[in-house]
Protein backbone atom coordinates (compact mmCIF):
# COMPACT_ATOMS: atom_id res chain seq x y z
CA UNK A 1 0.00 0.00 0.00
CA UNK A 2 2.76 2.50 0.95
CA UNK A 3 4.53 1.29 -1.79
CA UNK A 4 1.76 2.08 -4.00
CA UNK A 5 0.85 5.60 -2.40
CA UNK A 6 4.68 5.94 -3.34
CA UNK A 7 4.79 4.68 -6.53
CA UNK A 8 1.72 7.04 -7.72
CA UNK A 9 3.06 10.21 -6.00
CA UNK A 10 6.09 9.87 -7.75
CA UNK A 11 4.12 8.51 -11.14
CA UNK A 12 6.33 5.50 -11.92
CA UNK A 13 3.35 3.26 -11.67
CA UNK A 14 1.88 5.29 -14.86
CA UNK A 15 5.38 5.58 -16.45
CA UNK A 16 6.33 1.54 -15.62
CA UNK A 17 2.66 0.52 -17.38
CA UNK A 18 3.33 2.57 -20.56
CA UNK A 19 6.10 1.55 -20.96
CA UNK A 20 5.82 -2.10 -20.57
CA UNK A 21 2.84 -1.81 -22.73
CA UNK A 22 4.23 -0.38 -25.59
CA UNK A 23 7.59 -1.72 -25.34
CA UNK A 24 6.08 -5.49 -25.98
CA UNK A 25 4.00 -4.98 -28.64
CA UNK A 26 7.39 -4.74 -31.09
CA UNK A 27 9.63 -7.44 -28.39
CA UNK A 28 10.02 -10.99 -29.38
CA UNK A 29 9.27 -14.00 -26.96
CA UNK A 30 12.50 -15.99 -26.42
CA UNK A 31 12.26 -19.45 -25.77
CA UNK A 32 15.50 -20.90 -23.83
CA UNK A 33 15.08 -24.70 -23.47
CA UNK A 34 17.94 -26.13 -20.49
CA UNK A 35 17.74 -22.31 -19.17
CA UNK A 36 18.56 -24.06 -15.17
CA UNK A 37 21.95 -24.86 -16.85
CA UNK A 38 25.27 -23.61 -16.75
CA UNK A 39 24.94 -21.91 -19.85
CA UNK A 40 21.24 -20.95 -19.85
CA UNK A 41 21.32 -19.47 -16.53
CA UNK A 42 23.76 -16.88 -17.76
CA UNK A 43 21.64 -16.60 -20.44
CA UNK A 44 18.53 -16.16 -19.17
CA UNK A 45 20.04 -13.00 -17.39
CA UNK A 46 21.54 -11.74 -20.38
CA UNK A 47 18.19 -11.45 -21.86
CA UNK A 48 16.26 -10.69 -19.05
CA UNK A 49 18.25 -7.22 -19.55
CA UNK A 50 17.91 -7.18 -23.47
CA UNK A 51 14.87 -4.76 -24.55
CA UNK A 52 14.14 -6.60 -27.46
CA UNK A 53 12.86 -9.41 -25.48
CA UNK A 54 9.28 -9.09 -24.40
CA UNK A 55 8.22 -12.88 -23.44
CA UNK A 56 11.35 -14.62 -21.87
CA UNK A 57 10.44 -18.56 -21.38
CA UNK A 58 12.37 -20.47 -19.24
CA UNK A 59 12.08 -24.21 -20.02
CA UNK A 60 14.54 -26.85 -18.59
CA UNK A 61 13.52 -30.46 -16.55
CA UNK A 62 14.34 -29.18 -12.98
CA UNK A 63 14.55 -25.49 -11.28
CA UNK A 64 13.09 -23.46 -14.14
CA UNK A 65 10.68 -21.72 -11.10
CA UNK A 66 13.73 -21.44 -9.04
CA UNK A 67 15.61 -19.33 -11.59
CA UNK A 68 12.75 -17.66 -13.10
CA UNK A 69 11.76 -16.57 -9.41
CA UNK A 70 15.41 -15.00 -8.80
CA UNK A 71 15.07 -13.50 -12.36
CA UNK A 72 11.78 -11.90 -12.22
CA UNK A 73 13.09 -9.39 -9.89
CA UNK A 74 15.63 -8.29 -12.52
CA UNK A 75 13.44 -4.51 -12.56
CA UNK A 76 13.50 -4.85 -16.91
CA UNK A 77 10.36 -5.33 -18.72
CA UNK A 78 10.48 -8.60 -20.33
CA UNK A 79 8.44 -11.02 -18.94
CA UNK A 80 9.60 -14.71 -17.57
CA UNK A 81 7.52 -17.49 -17.16
CA UNK A 82 8.74 -21.11 -16.27
CA UNK A 83 7.86 -24.28 -17.29
CA UNK A 84 9.23 -27.73 -16.29
CA UNK A 85 9.51 -31.20 -17.56
CA UNK A 86 8.23 -32.18 -21.45
CA UNK A 87 4.75 -31.74 -20.70
CA UNK A 88 4.88 -28.16 -20.06
CA UNK A 89 7.30 -27.74 -23.20
CA UNK A 90 4.47 -26.98 -25.82
CA UNK A 91 3.72 -23.95 -23.25
CA UNK A 92 7.22 -22.47 -23.51
CA UNK A 93 7.62 -23.03 -27.23
CA UNK A 94 4.14 -21.15 -27.37
CA UNK A 95 4.04 -18.29 -30.35
CA UNK A 96 8.20 -18.16 -29.74
CA UNK A 97 9.66 -15.85 -31.93
CA UNK A 98 12.94 -17.73 -31.35
CA UNK A 99 14.45 -20.95 -29.70
CA UNK A 100 17.43 -21.31 -28.18
CA UNK A 101 18.84 -24.46 -27.18
CA UNK A 102 21.74 -24.75 -24.80
CA UNK A 103 20.23 -28.10 -23.13
CA UNK A 104 22.35 -30.98 -22.58
CA UNK A 105 25.15 -32.28 -21.17
CA UNK A 106 28.82 -30.26 -20.86
CA UNK A 107 32.42 -31.89 -21.82
CA UNK A 108 34.93 -33.42 -19.38
CA UNK A 109 38.21 -33.44 -19.88
CA UNK A 110 39.53 -36.17 -22.32
CA UNK A 111 36.21 -35.55 -24.45
CA UNK A 112 35.97 -34.43 -27.37
CA UNK A 113 32.50 -32.65 -28.84
CA UNK A 114 31.33 -35.83 -30.46
CA UNK A 115 31.45 -37.60 -27.39
CA UNK A 116 28.68 -36.07 -25.91
CA UNK A 117 26.71 -36.89 -29.23
CA UNK A 118 24.78 -40.28 -27.54
CA UNK A 119 22.84 -38.04 -24.52
CA UNK A 120 22.64 -34.96 -26.06
CA UNK A 121 21.31 -35.74 -29.68
CA UNK A 122 17.95 -37.11 -27.85
CA UNK A 123 17.62 -34.28 -25.96
CA UNK A 124 17.98 -32.25 -28.98
CA UNK A 125 15.55 -33.97 -31.05
CA UNK A 126 13.24 -34.60 -28.40
CA UNK A 127 13.07 -30.03 -28.00
CA UNK A 128 13.23 -29.72 -31.31
CA UNK A 129 10.20 -31.80 -32.55
CA UNK A 130 8.49 -30.58 -30.35
CA UNK A 131 9.06 -27.05 -31.45
CA UNK A 132 8.87 -28.13 -35.42
CA UNK A 133 4.81 -28.86 -34.06
CA UNK A 134 4.56 -25.59 -31.73
CA UNK A 135 6.13 -22.99 -33.07
CA UNK A 136 7.23 -24.32 -36.93
CA UNK A 137 8.04 -20.72 -38.22
CA UNK A 138 10.12 -19.92 -35.01
CA UNK A 139 14.29 -19.49 -35.48
CA UNK A 140 16.15 -22.16 -33.95
CA UNK A 141 19.03 -21.25 -32.72
CA UNK A 142 21.35 -24.36 -31.47
CA UNK A 143 23.60 -24.24 -29.06
CA UNK A 144 24.06 -27.90 -27.74
CA UNK A 145 27.42 -29.98 -28.64
CA UNK A 146 28.26 -31.56 -30.94
CA UNK A 147 26.40 -28.43 -32.86
CA UNK A 148 28.14 -30.28 -36.37
CA UNK A 149 25.77 -32.98 -35.66
CA UNK A 150 22.82 -31.13 -33.76
CA UNK A 151 21.90 -28.88 -36.89
CA UNK A 152 21.55 -31.43 -38.61
CA UNK A 153 19.80 -33.53 -36.23
CA UNK A 154 17.36 -30.13 -35.93
CA UNK A 155 16.84 -30.05 -39.91
CA UNK A 156 15.97 -33.51 -40.45
CA UNK A 157 13.29 -33.59 -37.18
CA UNK A 158 11.78 -30.27 -39.07
CA UNK A 159 11.52 -31.70 -42.78
CA UNK A 160 9.50 -35.09 -40.77
CA UNK A 161 7.52 -32.41 -39.50
CA UNK A 162 7.22 -31.10 -43.26
CA UNK A 163 8.04 -27.59 -41.46
CA UNK A 164 11.99 -27.14 -42.94
CA UNK A 165 13.14 -23.95 -43.59
CA UNK A 166 16.75 -23.83 -44.09
CA UNK A 167 17.13 -20.23 -43.67
CA UNK A 168 15.55 -20.71 -39.61
CA UNK A 169 17.86 -23.52 -38.65
CA UNK A 170 20.92 -22.01 -36.93
CA UNK A 171 24.40 -23.24 -35.35
CA UNK A 172 25.42 -20.84 -33.12
CA UNK A 173 29.27 -20.74 -33.54
CA UNK A 174 29.66 -17.30 -32.09
CA UNK A 175 31.98 -18.19 -29.05
CA UNK A 176 34.76 -18.88 -31.73
CA UNK A 177 34.18 -15.43 -33.12
CA UNK A 178 34.52 -14.11 -29.86
CA UNK A 179 37.57 -15.97 -28.95
CA UNK A 180 39.25 -15.26 -31.93
CA UNK A 181 38.34 -11.35 -31.36
CA UNK A 182 40.15 -11.74 -27.91
CA UNK A 183 42.79 -13.65 -28.86
CA UNK A 184 44.10 -11.79 -31.85
CA UNK A 185 43.37 -8.46 -30.02
CA UNK A 186 45.68 -9.97 -26.96
CA UNK A 187 48.69 -9.87 -29.80
CA UNK A 188 48.16 -6.42 -30.99
CA UNK A 189 48.82 -3.45 -29.32
CA UNK A 190 45.88 -0.87 -27.61
CA UNK A 191 43.08 -2.40 -29.83
CA UNK A 192 40.00 -2.83 -28.01
CA UNK A 193 38.57 -6.41 -28.45
CA UNK A 194 35.90 -5.86 -29.82
CA UNK A 195 37.35 -3.97 -32.99
CA UNK A 196 38.76 -6.99 -33.72
CA UNK A 197 37.36 -9.16 -36.29
CA UNK A 198 37.90 -12.21 -37.55
CA UNK A 199 35.51 -14.79 -39.49
CA UNK A 200 35.41 -18.30 -38.44
CA UNK A 201 34.37 -20.83 -40.82
CA UNK A 202 33.68 -24.73 -41.08
CA UNK A 203 32.07 -26.18 -37.93
CA UNK A 204 32.19 -25.98 -34.54
CA UNK A 205 34.59 -28.62 -32.97
CA UNK A 206 38.51 -29.15 -32.96
CA UNK A 207 40.00 -29.36 -36.71
CA UNK A 208 36.66 -28.15 -37.64
CA UNK A 209 36.85 -24.41 -36.81
CA UNK A 210 38.38 -22.62 -38.93
CA UNK A 211 39.57 -19.36 -38.41
CA UNK A 212 40.49 -17.07 -41.38
CA UNK A 213 43.07 -14.39 -39.60
CA UNK A 214 43.92 -13.60 -43.14
CA UNK A 215 40.54 -12.14 -43.83
CA UNK A 216 41.02 -10.11 -40.45
CA UNK A 217 39.95 -6.78 -39.85
CA UNK A 218 41.93 -4.65 -39.26
CA UNK A 219 44.45 -7.02 -41.09
CA UNK A 220 47.32 -8.55 -39.31
CA UNK A 221 50.64 -9.30 -40.03
CA UNK A 222 51.48 -12.07 -38.00
CA UNK A 223 54.62 -14.57 -38.78
CA UNK A 224 53.61 -17.98 -40.11
CA UNK A 225 54.29 -19.57 -37.04
CA UNK A 226 52.03 -17.16 -34.77
CA UNK A 227 48.88 -17.76 -37.76
CA UNK A 228 49.89 -21.75 -36.88
CA UNK A 229 49.84 -21.45 -33.01
CA UNK A 230 47.10 -18.60 -33.09
CA UNK A 231 44.63 -20.96 -35.12
CA UNK A 232 45.19 -24.14 -32.97
CA UNK A 233 44.68 -22.42 -29.76
CA UNK A 234 41.36 -21.23 -31.29
CA UNK A 235 39.97 -24.58 -32.23
CA UNK A 236 41.20 -25.53 -29.11
CA UNK A 237 39.87 -22.70 -26.66
CA UNK A 238 36.75 -25.36 -25.72
CA UNK A 239 39.24 -27.53 -24.08
CA UNK A 240 41.05 -25.12 -22.31
CA UNK A 241 38.07 -24.00 -20.44
CA UNK A 242 37.16 -27.55 -20.76
CA UNK A 243 40.73 -28.70 -18.18
CA UNK A 244 40.67 -25.87 -15.76
CA UNK A 245 37.35 -26.48 -14.96
CA UNK A 246 38.67 -29.97 -14.27
CA UNK A 247 35.57 -32.31 -14.45
CA UNK A 248 33.21 -29.54 -14.04
CA UNK A 249 32.11 -28.74 -16.97
CA UNK A 250 32.78 -26.32 -20.01
CA UNK A 251 32.63 -22.42 -20.95
CA UNK A 252 29.18 -21.59 -19.28
CA UNK A 253 29.78 -17.56 -19.55
CA UNK A 254 31.99 -17.20 -22.52
CA UNK A 255 29.03 -19.18 -24.15
CA UNK A 256 26.61 -17.18 -22.71
CA UNK A 257 27.54 -13.98 -23.82
CA UNK A 258 28.20 -15.39 -27.35
CA UNK A 259 25.04 -17.11 -27.67
CA UNK A 260 22.81 -13.98 -26.26
CA UNK A 261 25.07 -11.72 -28.86
CA UNK A 262 24.03 -14.20 -31.59
CA UNK A 263 20.08 -14.00 -30.34
CA UNK A 264 20.60 -10.25 -30.29
CA UNK A 265 21.64 -10.09 -33.66
CA UNK A 266 18.72 -12.33 -34.67
CA UNK A 267 16.28 -10.25 -32.70
CA UNK A 268 17.71 -7.02 -34.33
CA UNK A 269 17.31 -8.31 -37.86
CA UNK A 270 13.74 -9.59 -36.99
CA UNK A 271 12.81 -6.14 -36.33
CA UNK A 272 14.08 -5.08 -39.46
CA UNK A 273 17.40 -3.74 -38.43
CA UNK A 274 19.91 -3.81 -42.10
CA UNK A 275 23.03 -5.36 -42.76
CA UNK A 276 22.95 -7.59 -39.37
CA UNK A 277 25.76 -10.22 -40.03
CA UNK A 278 27.20 -13.16 -38.05
CA UNK A 279 29.04 -16.17 -38.45
CA UNK A 280 26.64 -19.44 -38.35
CA UNK A 281 26.51 -22.95 -39.08
CA UNK A 282 23.90 -23.66 -41.71
CA UNK A 283 22.88 -25.34 -44.80
CA UNK A 284 24.55 -24.42 -47.11
CA UNK A 285 26.49 -24.77 -50.70
CA UNK A 286 29.81 -23.07 -50.64
CA UNK A 287 31.33 -26.11 -50.50
CA UNK A 288 30.68 -28.91 -52.73
CA UNK A 289 31.17 -31.76 -50.43
CA UNK A 290 29.40 -30.97 -47.54
CA UNK A 291 25.82 -29.76 -46.81
CA UNK A 292 26.52 -27.76 -43.58
CA UNK A 293 28.80 -25.06 -43.45
CA UNK A 294 29.59 -22.26 -41.30
CA UNK A 295 30.26 -18.81 -42.80
CA UNK A 296 29.14 -15.45 -42.40
CA UNK A 297 25.61 -14.43 -43.07
CA UNK A 298 23.92 -11.48 -43.65
CA UNK A 299 20.36 -12.60 -41.39
CA UNK A 300 17.18 -10.47 -41.86
CA UNK A 301 13.55 -10.90 -40.42
CA UNK A 302 12.84 -14.96 -42.19
CA UNK A 303 16.84 -15.93 -40.82
CA UNK A 304 19.06 -16.13 -43.86
CA UNK A 305 19.09 -13.48 -45.94
CA UNK A 306 22.28 -13.92 -47.68
CA UNK A 307 25.29 -16.43 -47.11
CA UNK A 308 28.55 -14.21 -47.71
CA UNK A 309 30.66 -17.20 -48.70
CA UNK A 310 34.10 -18.49 -48.05
CA UNK A 311 36.21 -15.56 -49.62
CA UNK A 312 40.15 -15.59 -50.72
CA UNK A 313 41.69 -18.11 -48.67
CA UNK A 314 45.86 -17.68 -47.77
CA UNK A 315 47.38 -21.65 -48.87
CA UNK A 316 47.39 -21.96 -45.28
CA UNK A 317 43.91 -22.06 -44.78
CA UNK A 318 43.48 -23.63 -48.20
CA UNK A 319 45.29 -27.09 -46.56
CA UNK A 320 43.04 -26.71 -42.90
CA UNK A 321 39.78 -26.54 -44.97
CA UNK A 322 40.67 -29.62 -46.98
CA UNK A 323 42.01 -31.77 -43.66
CA UNK A 324 38.60 -30.58 -41.73
CA UNK A 325 35.95 -31.73 -44.64
CA UNK A 326 36.04 -35.61 -44.01
CA UNK A 327 35.47 -35.07 -40.43
CA UNK A 328 32.70 -32.26 -40.88
CA UNK A 329 30.62 -34.77 -43.06
CA UNK A 330 31.25 -37.68 -40.71
CA UNK A 331 29.89 -35.54 -38.05
CA UNK A 332 26.75 -34.61 -40.56
CA UNK A 333 26.21 -37.79 -41.60
CA UNK A 334 25.98 -38.73 -38.05
CA UNK A 335 23.30 -36.59 -37.16
CA UNK A 336 20.90 -37.50 -40.10
CA UNK A 337 21.16 -40.97 -39.58
CA UNK A 338 20.16 -40.12 -35.68
CA UNK A 339 16.96 -39.50 -36.90
CA UNK A 340 16.48 -41.38 -40.03
CA UNK A 341 17.35 -45.01 -38.32
C1 LIG B 1 32.80 -24.31 -26.37
O1 LIG B 1 33.28 -24.08 -27.47
C2 LIG B 1 30.83 -25.08 -25.05
O2 LIG B 1 31.15 -25.66 -27.34
C3 LIG B 1 31.37 -24.73 -26.35
O3 LIG B 1 33.46 -24.12 -25.34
Amino acid sequence: MFLARLASRNGFARHARTFSTSLKRDAAKVALLGASGGIGQPMALLLKQSPLVGDLALYDIVNTAGVAADLSHVNTPARVTYHQGLEQLPKALDGADIVAIPAGVPRKPGMTRDDLFNTNASIVRQLTETSANTCPKAIMCIISNPVNSTVPITAEVFKNAKAYDPRKILGVTTLDIVRSSTFVSGLLKNVDPQDVSVPVIGGHSGITILPLLSQANPSLSFEAAEIEALTSRIQNAGTEVVEAKAGTGSATLSMAFAGVRFVTSILEALNGKENVIECAFVESNVHPDVKYFATPIRFGPNGVEENLGIGKLSDFEAQKLKELIPELQKNIAKGEAFVKQ
